[in-house]
């Protein structure tokens, strides 16, 4: 198993390039299962939740051919509509097939993905609105068993909570269904809007992309061929480097972004002190001399992502004062927690609120990744450590970030990948 191995830095120098974002890749390889035509996708991260689902299509009879950051997938000689346990398990983004093998072949059965660090996680919302639809569903032993015998029908549907995923499958589900579909309380993050925005370029005419009512005309077949298309810039790994940059007091640019998608994380860090140069596709971040406390409340987009809640901790044990940051969307996670308390972070949690007291001397020592996000935040606080850290189980780090650790070495990170 790798582990990485950091020292804490004076400070940081250079340009990072941004990824192609891991959950736009996601829905958008799912998609590819309603293609009738090869499709080729351009600027693909190196991560391994990306290899997972390709490796699941791949077992569904797929040709998925992956070089360099493009991919061209082949779904035609699909003959299996089965997503099995053992690939299910290691990613519960997997979920996403569902709505696409069903709109195209009428029957399927996915694994339940079980349980998840961060919290229950339920799928109840996509059965649900897939049941409205007209399909059937079952669970058997562990799988969801599903078949449309009517087909899929479009119709009204209203979510009861925002749900990304959720509203990926269903969007693709509605695809190919029969007439028109409405989701009311559609999510609106901005890889949301792009798988919205390439089935429209594919035949599907959709109204409302990146508002919270979408209408889906379905096709009630086919679509025309998927044109190619480039993944939208990672808005997570960029907000990281930016906390990256702010915890260890560095100017940093960050190329290949796109700065409108993260309004709520520079918001939070101006709030902190620090301030941006924006071009249409890079940002510099002047870093603040010293660092504001803050107050946080992770919501849906386009407020403030969960995803940047375990980094922006990190980044408020070096505030001169106490932060208080409110996790809204998952009941645990707060995993990091702990482990940065043993960094010697100092921060008291009372259910979904964390209190952190800031500023803490921060020394290196060893901790474990706990989740995808927690993985990075115990990175950040690293940089800033006295002394050595080793981070254990980093393979969460690896499910959602593209070369990490080589990109931080090219600003002046001491970090390195070793083997236990
Ligand atoms: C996606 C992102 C993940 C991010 C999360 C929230 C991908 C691949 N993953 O996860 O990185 O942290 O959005 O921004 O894009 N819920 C239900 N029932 C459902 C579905 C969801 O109760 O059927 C609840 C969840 O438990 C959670 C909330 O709704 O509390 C939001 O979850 P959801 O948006 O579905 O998260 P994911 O799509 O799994």
């Amino acid at each position: 198993m790798d582990y990485l191995k950091t020292q804490g830095v004076k400070s940081l120098k250079g340009n990072i390039r941004i990824s192609g974002a891991k959950n736009a890749s996601l829905p958008l390889i799912a998609m590819t299962i309603l293609a009738k035509n090869k499709v080729n996708i351009k600027n693909l991260p190196h991560v391994a939740d990306i290899n997972t689902l390709l490796k699941l299509l791949s077992n569904l009879g797929a040709e998925c051919n992956f070089l360099d950051d493009r991919v061209i997938v082949d779904t035609t000689s699909i003959n299996n509509t089965k997503a099995t346990y053992d690939i299910v398990k290691t990613m519960r983004a997997s979920i996403l097939v569902l709505g696409p093998i069903l709109a195209r072949f009428g029957h399927c059965e996915v694994s339940l993905p079980g349980g998840c660090a961060i919290g229950q996680r339920p799928i109840d919302l996509h059965l649900k609105a897939l049941e409205q639809m007209g399909a059937k569903i079952e669970i058997k032993a562990g799988y969801i068993e599903a078949t449309t015998p009517n087909g899929l029908k479009g119709c009204e549907i209203i979510f009861d909570k925002i749900t990304v995923t959720g509203t990926a499958n269903i969007v693709m589900a509605a695809a190919l269904a029969e007439g028109v579909t409405t989701i009311t309380n559609a999510a609106r993050e901005p890889e949301v809007v792009q798988l919205c925005e390439v089935l429209d370029a594919s035949g599907v005419k959709i109204k409302g992309i990146g508002t919270a009512i979408l209408t889906i005309h379905g096709t009630g077949g086919e679509l025309v061929d998927i044109p190619e298309f480039t993944i939208i810039p990672d808005r997570i790994e960029a907000g990281t480097y930016l906390c990256a940059a702010a915890i260890t007091k560095s100017e940093l640019t960050l190329t290949h972004v796109e700065p409108k998608h993260l309004g709520a994380v520079l918001a939070k860090l101006e709030e902190m002190g620090s301030s941006f140069t924006l071009g249409k596709d890079f940002i510099t971040i002047h870093p603040a001399k010293d660092i504001k406390p803050v107050k946080i409340i992770t919501q849906e987009y386009p407020a403030f992502p969960t995803d940047m809640q375990a980094q922006f901790m990190a980044l408020a044990t070096q505030a001169d004062g106490v932060s208080i940051i409110e996790e809204r969307l998952f009941e645990n996670r707060f995993m990091h927690v702990s482990e940065l308390q043993r960094m010697g972070a100092d921060i008291s949690l009372n259910g979904h609120t964390a209190t952190v007291s800031g500023k803490a001397q921060l020394s290196g020592t060893d901790v474990m990744a706990t989740d995808l996000r927690a993985s990075s935040a115990l990175v950040l606080a690293a940089l800033v450590s006295e002394g050595e850290t080793n981070i254990h189980r980093i393979y969460h780090l690896d499910r959602g970030y593209d070369s990490l650790e080589k990109k931080l070495e090219g600003v002046g990170a001491k970090i390195e990948r070793l083997k236990e």
